[in-house]
């Protein structure tokens, strides 16, 4: 269930985004298999929604700053995902146990839409960041700063 990050194909060559995801993604698995646990899914899930908006937001302000022509679908994607996952905390967190076809539904959206997600519209926006970074030294600082912030963070 939980998903194997060399199989994904899901790196973007970007490295501040290629290490958000792979965080995300250590959170999602973490969650994953721990949903049987009261105390520790309710924090896994605070977790992750928390890392959601975090990366969703540092996503957004490189298509801001930088005049990305994809943004609106892109930022519509991430909109539909936010709800998504509140649907699902509502719908599942308080639940005590989950059968296979709750299990199914979390997966499916923590781990396929996020993968799916990665290989067709972070991929899109990080050829654009790398496309730019080449002449545009603005792209290229911020994406140091980002990387910085992203380090301390952890
Ligand atoms: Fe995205
Ligand atoms: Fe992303």
């Amino acid at each position: 269930m939980s998903l194997i990050l060399e199989d994904a194909d899901i790196m973007t060559g970007v490295e501040l985004i290629d290490k958000h995801h792979l965080k995300y993604f250590n959170i999602a698995n973490e969650l994953l298999a721990h949903l049987d646990d009261n105390d520790r899914k309710k924090r896994l899930f605070s977790d992750l929604n928390a890392y959601v908006v975090y990366h969703f937001d540092t996503e957004e302000e490189f298509m801001d700053k930088f005049n990305y022509d994809n943004t609106q679908q892109h930022k519509e994607q991430h909109e539909f995902f936010k709800s998504k996952i509140k649907d699902l905390s509502y719908q599942y967190l308080a639940a005590g146990s989950f059968n296979e076809d709750a299990i199914n539904k979390i997966s499916s959206l923590l781990i396929d839409w996020f993968v799916n997600h990665i290989k067709v519209v972070d991929k899109l926006l990080c050829n654009f960041i790398l496309e730019h970074s080449k002449t545009d030294q603005g792209i290229v600082e911020k994406l140091k700063s980002k990387l910085h912030d992203f380090i301390l963070k952890r």
